[in-house]
C-alpha cells in the first residue's frame, strides 16, 4: 500500500502522517516514510531525534540514472535505506528528501 499525504499548508499532513506510520507499525506492518517537504519535520513526530536526522547524508540527484528517458534509480530501496535512512522507536523507516541548511536568528 503506498499511501501521499498532501494538501493545504498547516491543516495537519504531517502529523496525520507521523500517526498513520506509528499505528501501522506498532500492528506489525513494515513503513517506509518518504518526507518530500522541503521543510521536512515528520522526524519529529516519528519520534526521531533531529540530531540524528542531521549527521544522515543528503539524497542526490546522482542517485538518480536519466538516461533511458525515466528515472530510475541506481541502487535498490534496500541499499538506499542502509545509508540514508533513520528508524523511530515504533519502527517506521524514514527517506528525507533533503535537509535543507536554515539560516541563523539574527
Ligand atoms: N487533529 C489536530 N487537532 C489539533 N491540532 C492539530 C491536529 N493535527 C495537527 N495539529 C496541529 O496543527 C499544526 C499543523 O500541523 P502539521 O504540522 O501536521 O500540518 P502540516 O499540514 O504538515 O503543515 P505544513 O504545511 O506546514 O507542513 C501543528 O501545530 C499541529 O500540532
Ligand atoms: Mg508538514
Amino acid at each position: 500500500m503506498k499511501l501521499v499525504i498532501a494538501g493545504k499548508g498547516g491543516s495537519g499532513k504531517t502529523s496525520i502522517s507521523g500517526t498513520m506510520c506509528r499505528h501501522l507499525a506498532r500492528h506489525g506492518h513494515t513503513v517506509l516514510a518518504i518526507d518530500g517537504d522541503s521543510n521536512p519535520n515528520l522526524a519529529l513526530t516519528l519520534g526521531i531525534p533531529a540530531e540524528q536526522m542531521g549527521s544522515l547524508p543528503t539524497l542526490t540527484r546522482d542517485l538518480l540514472d536519466r538516461t533511458a528517458g525515466e528515472d530510475r534509480l541506481k541502487k535498490t530501496l534496500d541499499e538506499i535505506c542502509a545509508t540514508h535512512s533513520a528508524t523511530g522507536p515504533d519502527g517506521v523507516t524514514l527517506l528525507v528528501m533533503a535537509h535543507p541548511q536554515h539560516a541563523g536568528t539574527g
